[in-house]
């Protein structure tokens, strides 16, 4: 596949007007995409688990634009609510997809959008936002061809959504998700992300991810600046580098269930990640005391019980703890009682890995 192949051509069918809904789910990077090209071409590939319960529903109410307005038209609602700020964002995802889903221009849209996380919980919604956002666009087109099959629209949506946030591209369908040219990942493109074509043991399918809230304030470093940071970036070839080494080996990882080896490569991405930040120019620090807390007791907590938990962490100072299913209780219990006392209000959402967006 190219772009130009989801460029669409003339359609027998005209837009008319409808609704449509989907609820998308954010993901959490365990290789992480840190470092862009232009036209959100990642600088590595990357993979996560698709999240179940953090998730963006969005309907899109379809219709025909006023006569003799130019421009794009679109109302916004945010939680039942206009929200002027969201829409520069929304204005920029159209800009970029029109190439792809033309009929954006004849229309008028009002988007209502809503999150199933605490809004400022420091999760960043770009992600479930943007695949949200896409499968709805890609639901009209499908007006415009009936005969669009399943995979084509997942791709496309996948594609589109990347043009909004790079790991938007992960949240379509998959419950583990690779996106990014890699030579071990059959079929891996750095145009959308695919559900992993690799054997997975069923240990990873139901694995658990509680999400500490340490710090629900706005981003230090937008993930737009945080990409840019990796130009001209010291240790970026090696950075790089070591994405792709990382995903080669996760594949017998995946095959034989193998969670130490797992839960040292997904710590290490997760560190990698930060130290790439504080060795950018300028530098950040993201983590808070509270992280490392929170970091040291996992550890101390693994080394006494043996239990298999592991953290990783986004651009920011939450902490994601994961663990299988079966250690459920165990994990749930020490969380409770050693972990949530470093959280901002006790505050932490609990979810796992999901299958992907859902219409409804
Ligand atoms: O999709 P963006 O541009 O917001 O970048 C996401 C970057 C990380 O969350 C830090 C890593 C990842 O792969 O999701």
């Amino acid at each position: 596949m190219t772009k130009k192949d989801f460029i669409p051509g003339a359609s027998s069918n005209t837009l008319q007007k409808g609704t449509v809904t989907y609820r998308a789910p954010s993901n959490i990077a365990l290789v992480k995409y840190w470092g862009k090209k232009p036209d959100q071409v990642p600088a590595n590939p990357s993979l996560s688990f698709m999240l179940d319960a953090c998730a963006t529903t969005t309907t899109m109410t379809y219709g025909a634009k006023a006569g003799g307005q130019t421009g794009f038209s679109f109302d916004l609602l945010f939680n039942g609510r206009p929200k002027e700020a969201f829409r520069p964002k929304i204005r920029t995802f159209l800009e970029r997809v029109a190439p792809y889903v033309p009929f954006v221009h004849d229309h008028h849209f009002t988007i209502e959008t809503a999150n199933s996380f605490p809004h400022s919980s420091g999760i960043a919604s770009s992600a479930s936002g943007m695949a949200a956002l896409a499968l709805c666009l890609m639901e009209m087109e499908k007006e415009l061809f009936p005969d669009m099959e399943r995979d084509f629209l997942f791709a496309k949506a996948s594609f589109l959504a990347r043009l909004g946030s790079g790991s938007a591209s992960r949240s379509i369908v998959g419950s583990l998700v690779h996106w990014g040219e890699h030579k071990g990942t059959p079929g891996s493109t750095d145009l959308y992300g695919i559900p992993y074509p690799h054997e997975v043991h069923p240990v990873f399918t139901r694995y658990q991810d509680t999400i500490l809230l340490v710090d629900k304030g706005q981003k230090q470093v937008s993930s737009t600046v945080g990409h840019e940071l990796m130009q001209g970036h010291p240790y970026a070839e090696a950075r790089f580098g070591q994405a792709h080494a990382h995903l080669d080996r996760l594949r017998s990882i995946f095959k034989d269930g193998e969670l130490d080896d797992f839960m040292a490569l997904v710590e290490s991405e997760a560190l990698t990640l930060h130290a790439m930040m504080m060795c950018s120019s300028p530098y950040f620090i993201l983590m808070k005391p509270n992280t490392l807390q929170i970091i040291e007791r996992i550890w101390e907590f693994r080394r006494s019980t043996g239990a298999h938990v592991c953290f990783t962490l986004d651009a920011g100072a939450n902490v994601h703890v994961l663990y299988p299913d079966h250690e459920k209780e165990a994990v749930m219990s020490f969380i409770e009682e050693a972990l949530v006392p470093f959280c901002e209000n006790g505050q932490y959402i609990q979810d796992n890995v999901g299958t992907g967006a859902r219409k409804s």
